[in-house]
This record gives structure tokens, sequence and C-alpha cells, in this order.
């Protein structure tokens, strides 16, 4: 499986742009603020549905013009997929399927994409966020229902703020509290129970991957969630009823605060080095490492639930990686196609054969195939 060809209309600095990728190695390379990292959103988007550098979608529509419109080409081998979604300055953004209007929870596993940017080498040292954001990035591609308790749950959480901050002046919006946090109970059981699932296969494989770029290291994933949880693999009948008294408990607390106190929406993965917290203790090499790890470990994941190899989207990262770390990722991501931004230096171009594309002020300026013929 992989992108062929991806249409760009308006999209960013692009206004309209046609491109057939190499099922190999794709280098985009060019100088700074030419687009090369919006052309990889625009991959992404595809797969995901949402721009990964935007607030909002609107903010991927190129400056002064009404709408956006992205149109991917997939090779699944014996037949082809198309994946065409518009998105308007005001409104909502049309998906289409194979030209059948589509929700975004049906693009999961589509065209499974892993994204790997600097911001994710900071994933040990960041806060929580990031690595919630790790998790999600990998279920919403693997489990579409995740996907969908997953917008429920951030939607539930929106709304429960909005009536903590109006709880004290208003007694009557006390019994809705009640309902939210049944409903936040109900939902966040059945996060917990697939984030836990995921995260016992991510604490196998990427010990392993850190121990060989280390040199012998051992590195520990585990998944933190609320503390009233004591097994987050535990039925979501027993799950829903910890995480509501968890709630009942902080009622007053969380009025006081304005804030939801508890839930999975505060989840957070427990990394470790040699016995240590990463996040306290770990060298910034040490964390690069852990960061490598913890993505390659990913794509890995993703290729054996789905049976086809993820596009692996690097962002500037390769500069960033000294040379033992850049050849181990090297070494380890030459398969699947692969899209590589900011260097069409030697590094990326040990990969097997593929094609380099010069970005230039929003337009593909060139374009030459490099190595074997693919
Ligand atoms: N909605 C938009 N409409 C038009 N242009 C936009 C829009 N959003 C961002 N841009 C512009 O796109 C340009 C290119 O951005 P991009 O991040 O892709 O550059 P880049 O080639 O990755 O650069 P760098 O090497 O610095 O990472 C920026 O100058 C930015 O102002
Ligand atoms: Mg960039």
């Amino acid at each position: 499986m992989y992108l062929q060809k991806l249409s760009l209309t308006d999209y960013r600095n692009y206004s309209l742009a046609e491109i057939t990728f190499h099922p190999g190695v794709n280098l985009l390379y060019g100088g700074n603020a030419q687009g090369k990292t919006n052309l990889l959103e625009a991959v992404e988007l595809l797969s995901s549905g949402k721009a990964f550098r935007a607030a909002r979608d609107a903010e991927a529509v190129r400056f002064g013009a009404d709408h956006a419109r992205l149109r991917g080409e997939i090779n699944c081998g014996s037949r082809s997929r198309e994946i065409d979604i518009t998105i308007p300055r005001e409104g909502k953004k049309i998906i289409r399927i194979d030209k059948s209007p589509a929700a975004a929870q049906s693009l999961a596993g589509k065209l499974p994409c892993v994204l790997f940017t600097p911001e994710h080498l900071n994933l040990i040292k960041s806060g929580p966020a990031e690595r919630r954001k790790l998790i999600n990035s990998i279920l919403c591609q693997l489990r579409p229902r995740y996907s969908a308790l997953l917008t429920q749950y951030n939607r539930t959480v929106v709304q429960k703020t909005a009536i903590l901050r109006q709880a004290e002046e208003r007694s009557d919006m006390l019994q809705v509290l009640e309902d939210y946090n049944r409903r936040m109970a109900e939902i966040g059981a059945e996060l917990i129970r697939f984030r836990a699932a995921f995260v016992r296969i991510l604490a196998k494989a990427a010990p392993r991957l850190h121990a060989e770029i280390s040199g012998g290291e051992e590195l520990s994933v585990a998944y933190e969630t609320v503390s009233a949880v004591d097994d987050p693999s535990a039925e979501s009948e027993v799950l829903k009823n910890q995480l509501y008294s968890r709630l009942c408990a902080l009622r007053a607390a969380e009025i006081a605060a304005r804030a939801c106190l508890s839930g999975p929406h505060r989840d957070d993965l427990l990394i470790t080095v040699d016995g240590r917290e990463a996040r306290q203790y770990a060298s910034q090499g040490q964390c690069r490492t852990a960061a490598v790890a913890l993505k390659l470990a990913s794509r890995h994941i993703m290729e054996k639930e789905l049976g086809v190899i993820p596009l692996l989207l690097l962002d500037d990262i390769l500069s960033e990686l000294d040379a033992r770390r850049q050849d181990y990722v090297l070494n380890r991501i030459d398969r699947g196609q692969i899209f590589i931004t900011g260097c069409e230096d030697e590094a990326a171009r040990r990969l097997r054969a593929g094609r380099i594309f010069e970005i230039s002020a929003g337009t593909v300026a060139g374009r030459r195939d490099f190595g074997r013929m693919g």
C-alpha cells in the first residue's frame, strides 16, 4: 500500500499541485518556508482527517481562498482507493472515500501513517499531553471505535468544564453535572481498556529497540491512569465504577477548581531508563533514544495489526540525530513508503530507490529519481 498521487488546491501555500510519489523513499527538499512540512501535513491529513499543525482545520486553507481540497490516490496492490477532503474556511469539512461521503472515523486504517517530527524527540521530557498524543495517534488508526469514543469523551470534558465554571453561581447545574460524571466514567472506562491493551504491546516492543540503539540500556514503559483504577485491563463495569466513585469524591474540588480533575484526559506513560524515571533523570541522548524507540515500535505494532506497512513521515528528523541513531533509524525504516523533509543529504540517499522533489514557494520545482527504478 502506498500513496501514489496527491492533488492539492489552495492548501496552505500550495495553490495547485499534483504530485506523483515513489512507492519507496520520497525526499522533499528546499529552503525554509517553501512548503515541505505543509506537504507532509497534507499527506498525514489524508490519513487522520486532521491537519497536525493546525488548531482549527480552516488554518490550512490558503490565505485568501475559501476552501482547500486534497485528493489522494492510494495504491493497494490489486486495487486503488481515493480519499478526497474539502476544508471550507467556514463550516464542516467534507470527506469522501471512493467518492462516497464518509465520517472522519472511517479514515482509520485506510492510509496508515506514523509521523515523526523534532517535537517528538522531546516526547519524554515534555508534558503528559504529548505522550497521550502518541497513544491516541496510533489507536485512532487501529481502532475506529476508539477514535469515536475519544471524540465523545473530549467533547464531554469541554462541556463539563463549561458547567463547572458556572456551578458556583447556578445550583440548577449540579444535576447536569451528575449526568456528565456518569458519562465520563462510562466512556472513560472504555478508553482506559483500549489504552491498557496498547501500552502492554508497546511495553514489549519498545525496550527491544531501545536496547539495540543504546547498546544495552533497559527501557520500561507503563500506563498511568486515574489513581482509583487498580487494574486498567479490568472489565469496563469495574473501571466505570472506580472512575465514577473518584468523580463523586472530587465533586467539591472540581467545582472549586472549575476544572475536570480526574479521568483519562490526564493519563500518562511512565517511562524509565535503567530503572529511573526518564523524565527526571535521563540525559538528552537517552531521552532521544527512547523517543526513537517508541516511534519505531509504534510503526511495528501498526504493521503487525494492519498487515500493511504504515507510511513513515519524517519531518526534519534526520538532521536532529547523531550518526549512530541516524544509522539505526535508516536501517530500521528501509521498508514501506517514506517521506523525508529537509535534507537531500547522503544519509537519506543511503536508503533504497526513491524520488527527490525540490520544493519552492508552494510548487514542486523539480523532481528526479535516484537508485534503482521503482
Ligand atoms: N493557510 C496558509 N496559506 C498560505 N500560506 C501558508 C498557510 N499556512 C502556512 N503558510 C505558509 O507556508 C509556508 C511554508 O511552510 P512550511 O512549514 O511548509 O515550510 P518548510 O518548507 O517546511 O520550512 P522549514 O524548512 O523552515 O521547516 C510558510 O511561509 C507559511 O507562512
Ligand atoms: Mg518544515
